[in-house]
């Protein structure tokens, strides 16, 4: 085997997290559809992304949260407290948790404090035009744990680092675009995560339902080595246990929308301009022999007068564009810090959060609509078109260079202004 140290190769998208598979190849046969399991053959190419120093050091970073999981051979405490039965964990205790043989730690949201990780999350975000809030965690487990077979309502892509893990995973998602996280109970039914085991009928949804039987015989086998990815589709059964070493592993996790989302989000800001789609009706005579009937005349009536408003929608007319690019920038991210910035100070544009943009032409000239994080910022005056074509391109630059991209040169005071308003909204940040 080789075992070469990793290329110091940046991985800040998608295309090259699954290199050599192809981005095409991942949304025609993977996404969605199947796990994909990419071995690294011995190259172990994610030590850039995270390795044992790092973990050790981000463990211990106040503001990074740190979950431990026991080992549960008989599912109670999952069956119990759902999958994400992990408890949170002080500071002071870490040494101690470090020191057991059956539990795994894990470090979530590191997209929030890891630049390294912030950039990778990113830009896998950004590839794709996802519109969820992208994650990242890292999972370090004691030899021999795992989790029992669940499935997560997330997308999730697992790179390993350190040591090995094995993991049984079904050929397809047992349900396509679960909201809800699930794990096999003790008697093999499924049991959804944030039902009570008793209120699981009361609530259960029809796509609950369709889950049907889970045939393990059928189950995928597959370890995990360093530089090894996996990705599974969200709603893929799964069960994993680490090997006779620590293993540890990163991983992205994409928390899907949907298009209910979208749809209800612009609708909602066009119907409450009107004032009937502003409250909703009372029934003060609700306990007399016909109260039901009103309710239940009422909505039918407040429904036909939503059809109709629907029918007579122009599509125009509802920003679905403008919401969609609202959640697609929208990331829980890496923030840049409080700074002044000085004409030698190194500046990119943005890679820890996603940066889209769009060019619209008019009989005046051209408009560039920079969005951030959900912040919208508007290139509209002539003399900044050149400015804002330069910083898209995406070279590091030093401050004071940037003065000079406008059409009329600025001097250092107002270029320091205009570079410091686009710091705070997240448009550029640190090139060091
Ligand atoms: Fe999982």
């Amino acid at each position: 085997m080789n075992t070469t140290p990793a290329p110091n190769r940046l991985i800040e998208n998608l295309a090259t997290l699954i290199e050599p598979l192809t981005l095409d190849r991942f949304i025609g046969e993977y996404w969605g559809r199947r796990p994909l399991y990419l071995p690294g053959n011995g190259e172990q190419r994610f030590n850039s992304l995270l390795d044992r120093t790092r973990f050790e050091s981000l463990l211990r970073r106040e503001d990074v949260i740190v979950k431990a999981t026991f080992n549960d051979y008989g599912n109670m405490g999952a069956v119990q407290g759902g999958i994400n039965n992990e408890i949170p964990i002080k500071h002071d205790q870490i040494d101690c948790l470090r020191a057991m043989t059956s539990v795994t730690l894990t470090l979530s949201s590191l997209q929030n404090v890891d630049p390294i990780l912030a950039k990778l999350t990113a830009g896998v975000k950004k590839q794709l035009a996802f519109s969820g809030l992208v994650e990242s965690s890292a999972w370090l487990s004691k030899p021999g744990t795992g989790l029992p077979v669940h499935f997560d309502e997330c997308a999730v892509f697992m790179m390993q680092i350190e040591g090995k893990k094995t993991w049984r995973v079904s050929k397809r998602p047992a349900v396509n675009w679960p909201t809800l996280q699930c794990l096999l109970g003790p008697d093999r039914e499924p049991l959804y995560h944030g039902f009570l085991q008793g209120d699981f009928e009361l609530n259960a949804e029809d796509w609950l339902m369709n889950v049907g039987e889970t045939d393990e015989s059928q189950f995928i086998t597959f370890t995990m080595e360093p530089g090894d990815l996996c990705f599974l589709p969200a709603g893929t059964w799964h069960t994993t246990k680490a090997a006779d070493e620590e293993s540890l592993a990163v991983n992205i996790r994409l928390p899907h929308l949907t298009l209910w989302e979208l749809f209800s989000r612009a609708l909602k800001k066009d119907l409450l301009n009107r004032e009937e789609w502003r409250h909703m009706p009372v029934f003060p005579y609700l306990n007399t022999k016909h109260g039901f009937d009103e309710v239940l005349n009422t909505f039918r009536r407040q429904f036909a007068g939503f059809q109709e408003y629907v029918a007579g929608l122009d599509p125009n007319q509802l920003d679905f564009t403008s919401v969609w690019m609202d959640m697609a920038s929208e990331m829980d991210a890496l923030q840049n810090p409080p700074t002044t910035i000085e004409p030698d100070t190194r500046l990119q544009l943005a890679k820890s959060r996603p940066i889209y943009h769009m060019t619209k032409h008019h009989l005046e000239g051209e408009e560039i609509t920079v969005l951030a994080n959900g912040k919208t910022i508007d290139f509209f005056e002539p003399e900044f078109i050149p400015f804002a074509k330069t910083l898209l391109a995406g070279q590091p630059f030093s401050a004071h260079q940037a003065g000079a991209w406008f059409s009329e040169p600025k001097d250092w005071e107002e270029t320091q202004g205009i570079l410091e308003t686009l710091w705070d909204a997240g448009v550029i940040e640190s090139a060091d």
